[in-house]
């Protein structure tokens, strides 16, 4: 449900400062894939895309088909790669948009060749390979004959090894360097083979960000473009400034004797005499529940603890001793208020997640307002 009493902000300029920010942490030489799936982690793929590809991005990582006929229908013309790979039966139009395609498939392989020699045309693929993080990819010793068979596919260019890394964002590195080592001995011994492999990349962002070693020709930050640390425990060496916020204005505020009780459930009970503020954010709008009787907002730039369940569209605070709260005043959900800042990071905390998934969350569940376009 969509109410113009909150108001969900992407400021595209922070975005343009992180993506300058993540530059700085690679040579000049190495090309930045900008991943952008998920409707850019919830910030809405097409304005993204665009201050990202205008930034210079050299390449855009989304997941699914469609996403990448998004971006194409919106006249947006760098590589694209398609991470999740496609179904055999969507190769024609991922070709006719020349989006390329993330492989782990030989059906997938086949239907490609086919539909590349049909239009007169290369497909490019990225051969995936689960180095260690057990999800999408062939296997370490099912890269040669993969890439055996794929070499008789004259209408497919091989662009390089992709992997994903499992434990990036951790400080102890050794499971990373382990997934690392076993990338770059395949890519030397399918380059022994004569496989050129131009483009292979492993990096996300906290590797972009600690190591360096991995950044290959290419690296795929995501989180780190939207303003997050990989790891909130360990700040990173280059400052990022937060790009979504969510704010909302006081529906009403009431004063409350001691022993009332808040919200379903009548899980709080006033203790003293009570200001409470009510909030038309819930998790209708992506806003967790877990945050009932845990999280808090920010009202005047102070913290006003959440009290009471949150329900499908409201939340109540405490704002007892705060100056003269009123209906109308603005309360931040995420984002700063003059020197307060709740974090994407803090919320998820107490969501029992992390701020990818808050991003998703409130970023698809709110209509957008953006700034720096
Ligand atoms: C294949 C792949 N590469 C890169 C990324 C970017 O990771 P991060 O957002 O941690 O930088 C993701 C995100 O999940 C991914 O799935």
């Amino acid at each position: 449900m969509i109410t113009t009493m909150v108001d969900l902000a992407v400021d595209l300029t922070a975005l343009e400062h992180n993506y300058r920010q993540l530059r700085r942490l690679c040579a000049p030489q190495v090309k930045m894939l900008a991943v952008v799936k998920a409707d850019a982690y919830g910030h809405g793929l097409l304005p993204v895309a665009r201050k990202l590809a205008a930034a210079g991005a050299d390449y855009l990582g989304v997941g699914s088909l469609e996403e990448g006929l998004m971006l194409r229908r919106a006249k947006i013309s760098l590589p694209v790669l398609l991470l999740l790979g496609i179904l055999p039966e969507e190769a024609e139009p991922a070709v006719a948009t020349d989006l390329e395609v993330s492989l782990f498939r030989l059906d997938v392989a086949r239907a490609l060749a086919a539909a590349a020699q049909n239009q007169g045309k290369k497909a490019r693929v990225h051969l995936k390979v689960d180095t260690g993080m057990g999800r999408l990819g062939v296997l370490p010793q099912e890269v040669l004959p993969f890439l055996l068979s794929l070499k008789k596919m004259r209408h497919l260019k091989v662009m390089g090894l992709i992997s994903h890394l499992a434990v990036a964002d951790q400080a102890d590195k050794t499971y990373t360097h382990k997934q690392l080592q076993e990338f770059t001995a395949l890519l030397a011994a399918a380059r022994a083979e004569g496989f050129k492999l131009p483009l292979s990349h492993i990096a996300n962002s906290a590797a972009l960000w600690e190591l360096p070693e991995a950044h290959l020709g290419l690296v795929r930050p995501g989180l780190m473009l939207y303003g997050s640390p990989p790891s909130p425990d360990r700040p990173p060496p280059v400052e990022l400034q937060p790009v979504m916020s969510l704010a909302a204005q006081v529906l009403q505020v009431k004063h409350l004797p001691p022993g009332s009780s808040i919200s379903y459930g009548c899980t709080y009970t006033t203790p003293d005499w009570c200001d409470l503020a009510v909030l038309p954010v819930g998790y209708c709008n992506g806003y967790s529940r877990l945050g009932s009787n845990r999280g808090a907002v920010l009202i005047h730039g102070r913290r006003a603890p959440i009290r009471g369940r949150v329900c499908m569209n409201l939340t109540m605070v405490d704002v007892t001793g705060f100056p003269e709260v009123k209906a109308g005043d603005r309360a931040v959900f995420l984002g700063r208020d003059q020197g307060e800042v709740l974090a994407a990071e803090e919320l998820a905390g107490w969501a029992q997640t992390i701020s990818y998934e808050i991003y998703c969350a409130l970023g698809t569940a709110n209509l957008r307002r953006y700034t720096g376009v």
